[in-house]
Order: C-alpha cells, then structure tokens, then sequence
C-alpha cells in the first residue's frame, strides 16, 4: 500500500500501539503507518526499534518502553505530546494496548514472579497509559483498543494469559460506560488462535515454566499437558495471520461508529459462542477437552 504523505506530515490521525516488536502489534502498526497514520509503537529493545525504523515508513516511530517497569512512561507521554503538536494532530486518535507475553502452565505450578510482570504489562502499564493520555484522545474525539482473548474461558493450563483478558475484559467495559457520552470510544479486538511468536511458543514456553518445580507435583499433570501440548501444535498449524487482526484494527478506526467488540481470526466466533452457554456447562466442556 503506498504512504500517503502530505507536505511532511501523515494523513489520518495518530495511534500509540503497545508492543510492536513482533506479532499483532507490529502488523497493526506497519498496516496502519503505510495506510498514512502516524504511529507511536512502544519496543523493549533498540534493535527492535533499529529494524522498524529500517522499514523506512515516515510515519512510524518506535518508542523504548519496558511496561512492566513505566519508569520512561513519562518521557514517552512528552515525546508523543511533542510529536503531535508537530503534526497538527489535535491529540491521539487511538491507543491500542496490545503487549502481553504467553505464561502458560497449571495453576498450581504458575510462576508467581512471571504472572506479576504479565499483569504489569497487560494491566497496570495498559491503565497508567489510559490515565495518561485520556485528555489527548478526548481532544482528537479518539478511541481505545484492547487486543483481546475470543472468549471468557476457563481455558485450562492458560490462565496465565485468560485471567489478564477478563480483567481487560471488566477495564475496557467498565471504562466504555464512565466515559461514554461523547468520550473516546472503547473497542475490544477479540482474537482467535494467531500466528505469532507467543501464540507459537506454548509448548516450549511451558516446558520452560516448569523448570524448577517439584517433580511429584509436575508429575500430577505430566499425562494433561503432553496430550495439551500436541492439540496445542495441531492448533499451530491453523492459526490466522497476524495481518488480519491489523486488518480489523484499521476497520475498527476508520468506522465512523465502531462497533464495542471485533472478532476476528480462528476459532475467535466458537469461543465467543461459548462463552454465552451457562457457566457450569461451559466448564463440563472445557474439562472434556483438558
Ligand atoms: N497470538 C494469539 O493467538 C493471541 C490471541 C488473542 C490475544 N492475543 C494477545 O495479543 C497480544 C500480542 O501478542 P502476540 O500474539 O502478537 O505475541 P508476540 O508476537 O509475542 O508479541 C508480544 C508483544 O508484547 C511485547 N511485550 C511483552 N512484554 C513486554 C513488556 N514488559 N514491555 C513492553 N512490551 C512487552 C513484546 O515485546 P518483546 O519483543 O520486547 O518481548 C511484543 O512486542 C497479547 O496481549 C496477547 O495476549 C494473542
């Protein structure tokens, strides 16, 4: 798609995505930098910053930021605000919290230190940027996009991941109805299984958190997570590409009434089924599955 650039400055409103190093964050801020926006995208790592850049997309703009940490929040809020004012944006247009990492295992075996840092990332840094650049989005009649699970699930080996999206879930919605009324407009983006690196990474990265656990007690799920470890690899090889989440991303921002939630990718509209059976039957059908 070509970039449509006007006399310096980028077409189309301005968007902060969260985690763009890879996955469904660096497809949705390619798609919509060359699609014209001007795009803030927070990286960890200066080499994920150096390879974005090397794209050479004039209006993408890598910014460092650990979210588990926060403290450049405030530097990367006076750079956006800055890089605004420069466009003529009249404040950001969206912001789209996407970064989230994969911890999977039991329950009872989940890394405690790990989960603290994923509800960091996925909750408190995706609140501290909420808080931070309401006034912005309220003056650029903005919205807010939560890169979110398919549906409310009691998925086994995975609520390391599924208990973030439920309290995403309860923010995003919650927040919709405080600021409804002419505020910014509050979208989930509801994603079935996707082709990235964390999505991919499951049976390893549950091998990996297993690491160190007493062997009696990982021996109580050894049978469940080998026969979940090949559904998950047989899942693999159908998941969606990164590109359409970016897809329905871009659908979501240029809808002159976005819809409250998007599915997209698969599996997202028979997890999103399921989700409405009663509860006790839905947790006969995921035990019958784990
Ligand atoms: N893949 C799926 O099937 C699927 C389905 C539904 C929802 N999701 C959600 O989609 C989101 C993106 O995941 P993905 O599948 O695209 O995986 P991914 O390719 O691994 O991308 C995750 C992104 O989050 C960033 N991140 C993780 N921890 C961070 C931290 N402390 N500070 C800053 N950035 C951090 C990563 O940066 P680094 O490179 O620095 O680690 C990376 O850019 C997640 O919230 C995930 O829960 C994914």
């Amino acid at each position: 798609m070509k970039v449509r650039e006007l006399a310096g400055r980028t077409a189309a409103g301005s968007v902060l995505v969260t985690g763009v190093s890879s996955g469904i964050g660096r497809a949705i801020a390619v798609r919509l930098a060359e699609a014209g926006r001007l795009v803030f995208g927070t990286v960890r790592r200066r080499e994920d910053a150096d390879a974005l850049a090397a794209l050479g997309l004039p209006g993408l703009r890598p910014l460092r930021l650990d979210l588990a940490r926060l403290e450049r929040l405030p530097e990367v809020v006076r750079t956006v605000d800055a890089e605004l004012a420069r466009a003529g944006e009249p404040g950001l247009s969206a912001l789209v919290n996407n970064a989230g990492g994969s911890l999977v295992g039991p329950v009872e075996l989940m890394d405690l230190e790990a989960f603290a840092t994923e509800l960091r990332v996925r909750l408190l840094a995706a609140l501290a940027l909420l808080q931070a650049f309401l006034p912005s989005l309220r003056r650029a009649a903005g919205r807010v996009l939560w890169i979110a699970t398919p549906g409310l699930l009691p998925t086994p080996y995975a609520t390391g991941i599924h208990a973030c999206d439920f309290a995403v879930n309860c923010i995003a919605r919650t927040l919709a109805i405080e600021i409804g009324g002419g505020g910014p407009k509050v979208v989930l983006i509801r994603c079935g299984a996707i082709r990235t690196r964390s999505g991919m990474a499951t049976a390893g990265d549950l091998a990996a958190s297993l690491a160190g656990r007493p062997p009696e007690r990982r021996a109580l799920y050894e049978e469940k997570l080998a026969r979940w470890a090949r559904s998950m690899a047989e899942l693999d090889a159908k998941r969606s590409a990164p590109e359409r989440v970016a897809e329905t991303v871009e659908r979501a921002l240029a809808a002159a009434r976005p819809r409250s939630r998007y599915r997209v990718g698969y599996l997202s509209g028979v997890a999103g089924l399921i989700e409405t059976l009663p509860q006790p039957l839905v947790d006969r059908l995921l035990a019958a599955r784990g």
